[in-house]
């Protein structure tokens, strides 16, 4: 028995690369694990790029609603908001001071904003110890994550096993990442990794005429209609098949190597596939996002149960460290 633990950052509405990267294979491995799973929504971290408090609220409950809308069995799992357990950033404090300033300064996070320090907050270079205690305060066991957080991950492993031989007592668990290898990284509409910094996500919850326009925003080669086309070089296909059937990429395939068949065509095929795959969840989604109150209960309970747990292990930590 493994204790599950992952989230997402409110610092954009969730898209389709957290759908199938997190919550799909999160919400399988805790359905196989008996033990209680934590799924939060990491509204702290959101603050290292987004600073208007009223965004972040209507993108908290966007992420809420997501995990709901896709069946988080709640029962079983504790549901929070990182900034409601404030236990975290005390963690977080101690844990800063057993961070090597080198391991933080080769974090990809940081890495790829260093061009231009002035444009970098303290809050974006302690990111992973933030990500760290998220994962360390609830004595989680597997992580699961898309491929981008795996160098956090490792970060994570490293502090608590330093913090550990420091103490000299294993207080900390030491974290896995589960990462699924065919979602690990999925492709945004300009064939990079899709992120909501490049603005290059699918959000699979928009209304029908904004879904249409955000699909045709996918960018493709100039082929003409009737020239065959190579599915594996397409970013309309490569998200295609991330959501269809076997059955339905094969169909596609053959259609692309036929040729006589456009993009427009594969367009509206992959639209039409998020309509009809994603029905129930676009629908649960609608109807949380119009009653806040029934997700604000959810999580206040999920921050109720989180609390004991969190408060029992910095009890321990701060009894080693000589504050209490
Ligand atoms: P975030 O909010 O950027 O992404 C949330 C989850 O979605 C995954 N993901 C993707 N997977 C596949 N393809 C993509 N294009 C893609 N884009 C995003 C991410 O890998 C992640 O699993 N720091 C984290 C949030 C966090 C966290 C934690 C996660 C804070 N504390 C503790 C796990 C444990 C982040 O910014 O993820």
């Amino acid at each position: 028995m493994a204790r599950v633990l992952t989230g997402i950052q409110s610092s954009g509405r969730p898209h389709l690369g957290n759908i199938l990267g997190a919550i799909v294979p999160a919400i399988e491995l805790i359905k196989e694990n008996k033990e209680e799973s934590f799924i939060f929504i990491a509204d702290l971290h959101s603050l290292i790029s987004l600073k208007d408090g009223e965004v972040r609220k209507q993108n908290t409950l966007a992420v809420a609603a997501a995990w709901l809308a896709f069946g988080l069995d709640i029962e079983h799992t504790t549901f929070y908001r990182q900034s409601r357990r404030p236990e975290v950033a005390e963690l977080t404090w101690y844990l800063n001071c057993f961070t090597p300033f080198p391991m933080l300064a080769n974090a990809h996070s940081f890495k790829d904003k260093s061009e231009k320090l002035s444009d970098v907050n303290a809050g974006l270079f302690t990111y992973p110890v933030l990500m760290t205690s998220d994962i360390l305060l609830y004595s989680a066991d597997l992580v699961p994550v898309g491929k981008d957080q795996m160098q956090h991950l490792e970060m994570a492993r490293d502090i608590a096993s330093t913090f550990n031989r420091i103490v000299g007592e294993d207080i900390l668990i030491i974290p896995e990442a589960r990462i699924d290898e065919v979602v690990k990284t999925i492709p945004g509409t300009d064939g990079q990794k899709m992120s909501k910094s490049y603005n290059n996500y699918i959000d699979i919850f928009l209304p029908e005429k904004a879904l249409k326009a955000n699909i045709n925003r996918i960018v493709t080669d100039s082929k003409g209609l009737e020239e065959p086309k190579d599915p594996d070089t397409d970013n309309v296909y490569k998200l295609y098949s991330l959501v269809a059937s076997t059955e339905q990429t094969k169909q596609m395939r053959a259609k692309y190597e036929a040729g006589n068949y456009g993009y427009g065509h594969a367009k509206k095929e992959f639209m039409q596939l998020i309509l009809n795959k994603y029905s129930e969840e676009r629908k649960a989604f609608d109807y949380y996002m119009s009653n806040p109150e029934e997700v604000e209960k959810k999580l206040a309970a999920g921050e109720e149960k989180a609390k004991a747990v969190g408060a029992e292990l910095l009890e321990k930590v701060r009894a080693k460290l000589g504050f209490k």
